[in-house]
């Protein structure tokens, strides 16, 4: 006689099983019923936000209606194409970043490109005195600034083990990605609250979605950002205000220093089409969890509904190799420039 198949034999011992614990049989059913609905629901919400659905306009923060845009980090990579592209939906703008020549160069490509008022201020963020502070907030007090991308944000400038990393470069990332998005945040949201409306976008990473060995507190700082989010978006709700971070992965900058874009890692200017595109939105951020939290570039956010879903722990041993390899290129890079520029004096 042929053997039963297994499946068949399965349905006997859970039938049997049912029969002898029928309540226990009963509360796993329910149990795997509301996991699977859940994930259902979460994989549906992630596809419509991700492919099908428009964010909110930006006409509900006044786009061409005199309304501001207040952008830092703004003279290159992905802020000043936020500049550009919210000059284009009919926004002011007012750009604050490190270069005064940078700022002109940009300001007038604005102006030109898009007859809108600019005004900008030059702040080195790093190393900001009080001043450039309370500057900043006189210069935006007469304008109805209502939104607010908190763009400026540095990176090491190589993959370095926590306890080689020099102080300075710790106090500046620290200054740059805490603090500055705390001051001018602070600056911007009295008027914000006043007007009823507002919309703060801040720059999130993937380096803090999967915590980052060898860039350890540039992803500590990118968590930072996470959890300021969540908070300040539910105290500034009642508000009209929303408060938004924007879950990111590589872009073609110079801070990433990638130049060739791929479907992974987009252009500033096709990330920021998404980025507008999808305000509100939460993409692969959904139901992860992570309130205040979007991921609006349509690859990234696969990638962040895989992560969330598949759990992010191995992610950081391979996040960890990738790190250590590019810091041993970055080196032998270095080596032999210096070989080069020593044989240079010597000829
Ligand atoms: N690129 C990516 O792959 C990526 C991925 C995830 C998240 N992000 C985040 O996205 C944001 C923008 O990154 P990005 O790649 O566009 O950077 P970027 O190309 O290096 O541009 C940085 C901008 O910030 C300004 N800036 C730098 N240091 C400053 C300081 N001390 N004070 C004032 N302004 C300063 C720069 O001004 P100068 O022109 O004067 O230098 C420049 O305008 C950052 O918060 C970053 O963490 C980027």
């Amino acid at each position: 006689m042929a053997p039963a198949p297994a499946s068949l034999v399965f349905s006997k011992i859970a039938l049997l099983f049912a029969f002898k614990y029928p309540i226990y049989t009963l509360f796993c059913a329910l149990l795997g019923l509301y996991v699977s609905v859940r994930f259902i629901l979460r994989f549906t919400r992630f596809i419509l936000d991700t492919f099908v659905l428009p964010g909110t306009s930006l006409k509900k923060y006044g786009a061409g209606k005199g309304a501001w845009a207040l952008i830092t980090g703004a003279t290159d990579g992905i802020g000043r194409e936020f500049a550009l592209q919210l000059a284009k939906a009919g926004f002011n703008i007012l750009i604050v970043s490190r270069s005064p020549d940078k700022l002109a160069l940009v300001s007038s490509e604005i102006e030109t490109k898009y007859g809108v008022q600019v005004k900008s201020q030059a702040i080195d963020f790093a190393r900001p005195t009080e001043e450039d502070y309370t500057s900043l907030a006189s210069l935006i007090a007469p304008l109805p600034v209502s939104v607010l991308v908190n763009n400026v944000g540095k990176s090491h400038a190589l993959p370095t083990p926590f306890v080689d990393i020099d102080p300075q470069e710790i106090t500046d990332i620290i200054r740059i990605n805490i603090d500055a998005t705390m001051r001018v945040t602070q600056i911007v949201v009295p008027g914000m609250i006043q007007r009823k409306k507002g919309l703060i976008l801040s720059l999130g990473s993937f380096a803090s979605l999967i915590p980052t060995p060898l860039l350890t507190p540039y992803s500590a700082s990118k968590a930072f950002l996470r959890t300021f989010t969540a908070a300040l978006s539910s105290e500034l709700a009642p508000h009209g205000i929303k408060v938004h971070l924007l879950n990111t992965y590589y872009v073609t900058t110079p801070m990433s220093k990638i130049r060739h874009p791929s479907p992974l890692i987009p252009t500033p200017t096709s990330y920021v089409q998404s980025a507008l595109s999808k305000i509100g939105l939460r993409g692969g951020a959904v139901g992860s969890g992570r309130g205040g939290e979007g991921t609006p570039f349509w690859t990234h956010s696969v990638l962040d509904f895989l992560i969330s879903n598949l759990g992010g722990d191995w992610f950081v041993g391979y996040v960890k190799s990738t790190n250590e390899e590019i810091r041993k290129r970055a080196l032998r890079k270095r080596e032999r420039e210096a070989a080069k520029e020593k044989e240079g004096k010597n000829e």
